[in-house]
């Protein structure tokens, strides 16, 4: 079976991108089998050190692992936004296909010395690793809160430059205007450094914080070069509105069929990314 780098070449020349869908429930992971399977599409499965230590890290691998098998679908696991340098490394020791370092609070010097380290323990076992330059900022939930991105926020064409050539990164995520998060009032997000950032770098770009981003905004991006684009916040949001839903219902006991019909309501919403990201039809 092609690897994730075979995906990500393949979306950057044809100009696509691969979703990054995060699960910590069983019934979000049967979702997201169920589109790639469905739909034809690679998919990018991503636990956050929370997320995954919930479910177990090595109850995900072998999950993850079984359906990839079973099914013939091109299933990738990301450990995402990974600042413990302990579960970076158990996770390329597991089998995760790729970890994103998020050194965003470091300076760039140190961010480029822990992501150097990890690249030379991950490389070895064919496992891609995603640095980030800039903060993304804003958590994975619904709020009412407004968010103001600074200037100092946004990613540095400059600290860039410095950082792919000094750890020659895979992937690299970016902080052009996105959030974690939906918000009121959504950022806009910077095209103009978007494009200036492709000029100089020939990683695969990745935009954090899908959820909430308005369709045409997402087109754009990825005309411009962004190939993979993370969603969690909409996935959450849609499990517990259907769960809430579904509970109502004072006669139904049993959990497999509770969970079946919010697994149903989150697939609906993971076609429309699917669809969006033009990630369909690509095996
Ligand atoms: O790393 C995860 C993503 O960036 C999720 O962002 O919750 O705004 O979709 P989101
Ligand atoms: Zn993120």
């Amino acid at each position: 079976m092609k690897d994730l780098k075979y995906y990500l070449k393949k979306a950057k020349e044809e100009k696509w991108a691969i979703p990054q869908f995060n699960f910590s429930t069983i019934e979000q992971l049967k979702a997201i089998i169920n589109v790639s399977y469905k739909l034809k599409t690679p998919v990018i499965l991503g636990t956050s050190e929370g997320e995954a230590s919930y479910l177990g890290m090595e109850e995900i691998v072998s999950l993850v692992k079984i359906s990839k098998n079973k099914y013939k679908i091109p299933l990738f696991l990301n450990l995402d936004h990974g600042k413990n340098l302990d579960l970076i490394k158990k996770a390329i020791f597991l089998g995760y296909d790729s970890v994103h370092f998020d050194g965003s609070s470091f300076s760039l010097t140190e961010n480029i010395k822990i992501t150097r380290e990890l690249i030379k323990i991950a490389h070895k076992k064919n496992i891609l690793v995603e640095g980030e330059i800039g903060s993304i900022k804003g958590e994975s939930q619904l709020s009412s809160k407004k968010i103001k991105i600074l200037k100092q926020d946004l990613t540095s064409v400059s600290d860039v430059e410095k950082f792919v050539k000094e750890t020659k990164v895979d992937s690299l995520a970016v902080s052009i205007g996105n959030i974690h998060g939906v918000y009121k009032k959504m950022p806009k997000l910077d095209l103009k450094l978007l494009k200036d950032i492709k000029k100089i770098s020939k990683n695969f770009l990745v935009l954090h914080g899908g959820s909430g981003i308005e369709n045409k905004e997402i087109k754009k991006v990825i005309r411009e070069g962004i190939v993979k684009i993370n969603f969690n916040t909409e996935i959450r949001i849609i499990w517990k509105n259907s769960l809430r839903k579904y509970l109502k219902n004072k006669n139904e006991f049993k959990p497999y069929k509770i969970l079946n019909l919010v697994q149903n309501d989150i697939e609906k919403k993971l076609e429309e990314k699917v669809y969006l990201l033009n990630s369909n039809n690509k095996l």
